[in-house]
């Protein structure tokens, strides 16, 4: 007797991916997959193609899943798996609406985020970037006792806006540098984080007077957008260093510039910004004081590749009806 034929799941997925992730899902037997295979944006006109009688979509942070991409996939569209931990780029009250599960990748990737975000930090309030240049232009004219200072960590008080997975793992990080006193805060309190790290939760205002560095993890939402504006700058330090590795509309930008270039801060490094890429004319790529990376927090190879198996694996078993290793709770 002949087998029933099954119906394979079809799954599209929005960009070139690491092959460990694209392998889990063609291994899986059950669902045919069409691939963007480009390292490049899909083109909206060509997503909407791509989404159409789908059942599960791979997506990325910079694909924008709202309700013209959601009907141009139809009824049948069932698993949507970002490869993110962040999902501000998801139409959360129609997905929820049309009963489709979200995968998202927590956890794996906050050692790699967490060891970027210092990085920029050190690299920032060391002027790292800066005394590259000088080296390389023939600014290096001999040791200068007032040239290229910059700000330590030892006895600074940090201040970090949203202390959670990232945000913690920053903090724990940075503690063994001498930090004095850690400040935090949210929409809750967080007590056990705050217990290890002897960390005090303030509100915004407070943290942006007392902190010699301010480090933004936190998630895009709209209660976050624009937080960092120009009433929070002016609250800051001198002599204060800022740094945003959330995303980059938590940041009004026009705000940031002019913060940096009258003194109301002293520098500041973001991995993330609005809009990504960032244009080459921005004004604040002609600031010395401001370090600026193409949001490259999770961007190890091995972080990378295992977020694009757990990406995969969320899929597949959202597909299957089973439960995900890492399902977002709408
Ligand atoms: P978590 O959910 O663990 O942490 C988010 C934190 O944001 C929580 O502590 C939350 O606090 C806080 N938050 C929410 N609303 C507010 C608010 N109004 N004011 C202050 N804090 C708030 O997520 P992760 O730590 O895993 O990731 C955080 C974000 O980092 C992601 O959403 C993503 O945008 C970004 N990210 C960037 C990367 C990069 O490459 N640069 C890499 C990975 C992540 P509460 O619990 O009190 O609500
Ligand atoms: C995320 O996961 O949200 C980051 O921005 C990229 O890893």
């Amino acid at each position: 007797m002949r087998a029933a034929a099954q119906r394979l799941m079809k799954v599209f997925v929005t960009r070139r991916i690491p092959p460990e992730g694209l392998a889990t899902l063609n291994k899986a037997g059950d669902c045919s997959v069409q691939l963007w295979d480009s390292d490049e944006p899909i083109p909206q006109s060509e997503l909407l193609k791509g989404v159409a009688g789908k059942d599960g979509l791979f997506c990325l942070l910079s694909d924008r899943i709202d309700k013209e991409v959601l009907d141009a996939a139809g009824p049948s569209l069932k698993v949507i798996s970002t490869l993110s931990v962040g999902y501000d780029h998801l139409a959360i009250p129609e997905i929820k609406k049309r009963g489709i599960r979200v995968g998202y990748t927590p956890d794996i990737l906050t050692d790699a985020t967490a060891e970027l975000t210092v990085a920029l930090l050190l690299a920032t309030s060391r002027r790292l970037p800066e005394s590259v240049v000088e080296v390389k232009n023939g600014g290096w004219t001999t040791w200068k006792p007032l040239w290229m200072c910059g700000y330590g960590l030892s006895g600074s008080t940090v201040g970090i806006i949203g202390l959670g997975r990232i945000g913690h793992a920053v903090a724990r990080r940075l503690k063994p540098f001498g930090v004095t006193k850690f400040l935090y805060t949210g929409r809750h309190p967080k007590p056990e984080a705050a217990a290890e790290l002897n960390a005090k939760f303030v509100p915004l205002a407070k943290l942006a007077e007392e902190s010699d560095f301010v480090i933004v993890t936190c998630s895009l939402t709209p209660d976050t957008q624009g937080m960092c504006n120009r009433d929070f700058f002016g609250k800051m330090k001198k002599t204060s260093v800022f740094i945003n590795t959330s995303r980059g509309a938590v940041v009004n930008q026009d705000d940031l510039y002019e913060a940096l270039v009258n003194g109301h801060i002293a520098a500041a490094g973001l991995d993330v910004t609005t809009p990504e890429p960032l244009p080459t004319n921005n004004p604040l790529l002609s600031l010395k004081n401001c370090v600026i990376l193409p949001h490259i927090g999770s961007a190890t190879y091995a972080t990378r590749n295992t977020m694009s198996v757990l990406a995969a694996n969320n899929l597949l078993a959202g597909l299957k009806g089973e439960s995900m290793p890492s399902e977002l709770k709408l």
